[in-house]
């Protein structure tokens, strides 16, 4: 789907502004407010390579340019499986999503409750335990439980499916008020993330695996308009993590999410002040927060990704810990999208056909069985669902280890 194919299609989803300017004045739609930046001691924190879109050129003049990006994206990806994005978007889009996302949550609780996430499954998806973490709705603050001692967790969200599947995402789903009255702007960013982002990101990918540009976004990602089964089923995700008292910074050992490894292929998050994400060093096992650079996307590789990879890709431990003490007093906000590929995609390098990987000795353990995307994604997404009776340090599923670990 080309640029202006999904921007057209979007517009004429277009909502009444009538009705988007009553719902942003009833819902509190406000610019957010920007924590000052931590103090937090540098050696304690990583830095992330940072892939500059703004030197992504296309077409054949611009291959040395995207070589020099794919150069610098290995070393990130292969290391430490994290890296930024940098001017990837207009500034007013991104402020524009933050106000979105802040003001989902102010949905009253009887609504919230109504909206819970993963009890309103389309029919397509009613087999699927896609349950809190994936399931369209809200997962409420306190859904899950500290095991040691019952502490209810601080992590509100709201999952947003299906939103490049137009007639699906507009004309089937169903939404709380405020989500229904912005769904053209919040199908707009994470579409734009998709097409554009993502589709930059794989195209550099390819040129690490010596694969034709374009190979994996258009076998793995592309979207195919009311064919659900063969496009990809990511989703999308606003979040909140409210500012807590020292009582119960106490109670949860400062942890806001244990250290997990992301069952997806790839996770962009929107970067926001607050310095509380941290991610754990693969040989020194230390955990370091991850710093903040205004406008730009904090990208992942997941399980699924490091597995069609053969490994050469890091899936990375990454944890949420509570805000330092100079942005104790505000609330964390943000959005996510959590990229799959195709369902019946097979998580091992095997169709890849990468010389790459072949020549460096990555390739499918043959002594597992196969499995696909939706298998992983399910099985995952179950252990995530009942993430306070599964802290566990090694875990395994379908004989892949590790993977999926919730630790301190
Ligand atoms: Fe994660």
């Amino acid at each position: 789907m080309s640029s202006s194919d999904w921007k057209a299609a979007i517009a004429e989803h277009k909502v009444d502004p009538k009705v988007k300017a009553e719902a942003r004045k009833k819902f509190h739609f406000r610019p957010s407010e920007d924590a000052p930046t931590s103090k937090i001691a540098p050696e304690n924190t990583v830095q992330l390579e940072a892939i500059d879109l703004s030197k992504y050129k296309e077409g054949e003049e611009g291959l040395p340019a995207r070589k020099e990006l794919a150069d610098q994206l290995e070393g990130a990806v292969t290391k430490y499986g994290f890296f930024k994005v940098t001017n990837f978007a207009p500034k007013e889009l991104l402020e524009q999503l933050f106000s979105l996302s802040q003001s989902t949550f102010e949905e009253p609780d009887e609504v919230k409750k109504q909206f819970f996430a993963g009890e309103h499954n389309l029919p397509h998806e009613k087999n699927r335990p896609l349950g809190v973490v994936r399931g369209s709705g809200y997962k409420p603050a306190g859904f899950w439980k500290y095991t040691e001692n019952k502490t209810p967790d601080n992590v509100e969200f709201f999952n947003i499916r299906n939103f490049t599947q137009f007639d699906t995402f507009f004309n089937k789903t169903e939404y709380p008020e405020f989500i229904k009255a912005n769904l053209d702007d919040i199908a707009y960013y994470f579409n734009y993330v998709h097409h554009e982002v993502l589709r930059k990101v794989l195209n550099l990918i390819d040129l690490i695996l010596e694969l034709p540009e374009g190979f994996l976004y258009e076998n793995y990602f592309s979207v195919v308009q009311g064919d659900l089964a063969n496009s990809p089923d990511g989703s999308a995700r606003f979040l909140l993590y409210r500012k807590v008292t020292d009582e119960y910074n106490e109670k949860t050992g400062n942890i806001w999410m244990r250290g997990h490894a992301d069952q997806d292929a790839l996770t962009f998050l929107l970067s926001q002040p607050i310095l509380s994400l941290q991610i754990r060093d693969h040989d020194t096992n230390q955990w370091k927060y991850v710093t903040h650079t205004p406008g730009a996307l904090i990208v992942n590789i997941g399980d699924m990704f490091s597995q069609i990879s053969g490994g050469y890709f890091k899936s990375s431990i990454h944890r949420v810990v509570t805000a330092p003490e100079d942005q104790r007093q505000y609330d964390r906000n943000t959005a996510l999208y959590f990229c799959n590929p195709v369902p019946t995609t097979y998580l091992d390098p095997d169709a890849v056909h990468s010389p790459k990987l072949d020549r460096l000795g990555y390739k499918r353990d043959a002594k597992l069985e196969r499995i696909t995307a939706a298998q992983w994604d399910d099985k995952k997404g179950e252990f995530f669902n009942r993430v306070s009776e599964n802290r566990t340090k090694d875990f395994t599923l379908f004989g892949r280890p590790t993977v999926g670990s919730l630790v301190v």
